[in-house]
C-alpha cells in the first residue's frame, strides 16, 4: 500500500503549506467573530490551491468534527468543479474544528481550526 494511505497526513505549518499540502489541506473559512448560541456558516475547501476534480484524481469525501462531536460526512462526485462545502453550525463554547478528507490518489488529509466563541 502506498505510504500516503498508511497514515493521516497533517499540515506541518498552516501558514506555509508545502508540497502536496497546498492542494490537499482542508481550509476553514468562517466569520471572525463567533458568538455563543448564534448560528454561523463554516465553509471548508480543499487546498489553498483548489484540488482538481477529475475521474482519475479527485477528492472523495470530507468529514467535519467540532471537538469530539461528529458534524457531517460529505461525499463528492468528480463532476463537481471543486470539493467544498458550507455547513451551518451553532457553538456554545470555544472548540477546535477538524476536517479530514480523502484524495483517491494522495490519501487522507487533516486540517484543524481553533474557534474562539465569544
Ligand atoms: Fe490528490
Amino acid at each position: 500500500m502506498e505510504e500516503l494511505f498508511k497514515r493521516i497526513n497533517r499540515v506541518q505549518d498552516p501558514a506555509n503549506l508545502q508540497g502536496l499540502e497546498v492542494k490537499h489541506a482542508p481550509i476553514f473559512h468562517l466569520p471572525e467573530v463567533v458568538k455563543a448560541g448564534e448560528p454561523f456558516t463554516v465553509r471548508v475547501t480543499i487546498g489553498q490551491t483548489p484540488h482538481g476534480m477529475e475521474g482519475k484524481h479527485h477528492i472523495e469525501w470530507l468529514d467535519l468534527y467540532a471537538g469530539e462531536v461528529f458534524i457531517a460526512h460529505i461525499l463528492f462526485s468528480p463532476v463537481l468543479p471543486r470539493a467544498e462545502v458550507e455547513i451551518p453550525l451553532v457553538l456554545e463554547e470555544s472548540t477546535t474544528l477538524r476536517a479530514t478528507s480523502l484524495c483517491n490518489l494522495h490519501g487522507m488529509w487533516e486540517g484543524t481550526h481553533q474557534v474562539v466563541v465569544h
